[in-house]
């Protein structure tokens, strides 16, 4: 192809791009209500089991929501409904990264509950389809990430809100070989999709007494995109004379999360997609790693909470799949049930699950077989939140 014919054909192309990026500016600009839980007399939860390890972990998170929800399912006031067809055999089959008669039914549900999927990648044996997660997050607009990392011992309470519809991500399958030599990716980042994500950031802070927000960019280098985060970041962090505001680049962040003079000083972290991406898996991997952290995806609407690994093939091959750790997933479930107004119910799973996991650890996951299975791990957390002694057993732990 001659050189002027290959600029033109990415030129239309990135045409293309920018018609549909304004078009979506032009949609978070309509004013949308969150949707108000307290008043909802039936909330349907989505279940997904998910690909590899995912329908193993789900599955014991679902029976710990069972006993905490079974009176509300019984009234009909909850449903726990399973949502077939998103595993990757599904997708690639229909070619679709969410085939759409499952998208209907997602979005039949007000919230899902979310084991990993497969995100192919070239040279993988399925078709190269854009990530199921990225798709969801985008055609539900679960514009916030976030993702809490707890170790009370070591005084860590962090809690990332990673924005998660824009940056790297939204035009992350929509790049151009210019040629066969000049490959060429986007990073998107909208003055509204920064406002909501630091604005829900702030928010979180000041409900919460929270008395720091640290926002994460390399606007040094990346200098428009990430430069219009950190300029919203600032503006915003002005109506909040009580909570103290600074900014990091992601590089030396990277490094002070594993300071420990430093870290327990952070609090809030906002970030653009790709950073929070890799930031949050740093950070769970000092709680215990990334099968100990749940993630919430959160829009006005919809919501959707999950663990934040990945679907972990090699132990599915290596016939260890029974033996992943559920605890990620059951922080999901946590953050799901405070979502919806169960606050109490959150708040019991999770003493019950600092216990499991951070105090008591009377049986411990290892993902082989000389550790306990999930399904063991599950009979574990139900013990623990079934007991009379849960309140006094957690709070032993916290002197
Ligand atoms: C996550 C995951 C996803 C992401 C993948 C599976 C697309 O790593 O939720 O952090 O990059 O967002
Ligand atoms: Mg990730």
């Amino acid at each position: 192809m001659y050189q002027a014919e290959a600029i033109q054909k990415a030129m239309d192309h990135f045409g293309k791009l920018l018609e549909l990026q304004l078009k979506i500016v032009e949609q978070m600009k309509t004013e949308v209500n969150w949707v108000d839980f307290s008043v909802a007399k039936h909330i349907v939860i989505g279940i997904v089991g998910g690909d590899g390890i995912g329908p193993y972990i789900t599955r014991e998170a679902v029976k710990v929501l069972e006993y905490l929800l079974h009176e509300e399912m019984a009234q009909g006031k909850i449903e726990l409904r399973n949502i077939e067809g998103l595993t990757i055999e599904e997708r690639a089959k229909a070619m679709k990264s969410i085939p759409d008669n499952v998208l209907g039914e997602l979005k039949n549900c007000q919230v899902i509950l979310k084991g990993p999927l497969t995100t192919p990648k070239k040279g993988d044996p399925w078709p190269n389809l854009e990530s199921a997660n990225v798709a969801m997050r985008r055609e539900l607009d679960l514009f916030a990430n976030v993702r809490p990392i707890k170790i009370p011992v070591q005084g860590i309470d962090w809690i990332f809100f990673r924005e998660n519809t824009e940056g790297e991500y939204i035009l992350g399958s929509k790049g151009i070989n210019v040629t066969d030599d000049l490959a060429v990716d986007f990073k998107v980042i909208t003055t509204q999709g920064s406002e909501r994500i630091i604005r829900l950031a702030f928010e979180y802070a000041k409900k919460n007494g929270m008395k720091r927000v640290s926002a994460v960019t390399k606007a040094n280098v990346i200098k428009t995109t990430d430069g219009k985060f950190l300029e919203m970041a600032k503006k915003i962090s002005k109506e909040y004379q009580d909570i103290e505001f600074e900014d990091w680049f992601v590089d030396i962040m990277a490094a002070k999360l594993v300071d420990t003079k430093r870290r327990t000083q952070f609090k809030v972290i906002v970030l653009p997609n790709l950073y929070g991406d890799i930031l949050t898996d740093e950070a769970a991997e000092f709680q215990g790693g990334v099968g100990t952290a749940g993630s919430a995806n959160i829009g006005k609407r919809y919501a959707m909470f999950e663990a934040i690994h990945g679907s972990a093939p090699r132990m599915v091959h290596e016939g260890r799949a029974t033996y992943a750790d559920p605890s990620s997933i059951m922080r999901a479930a946590v953050m799901m049930l405070k979502h919806i107004g169960f606050a109490d119910k959150a708040e019991k799973m999770e003493k019950t699950l600092d216990i499991c996991c951070q105090f008591e650890k009377k049986i411990r996951i290892t993902g082989r077989p000389e550790g306990a299975t999930c399904a063991q791990f599950a009979d574990y957390v139900l013990d623990t939140l079934k007991a009379i002694d849960l309140e006094s057993k957690w709070a032993s732990y916290q002197r």
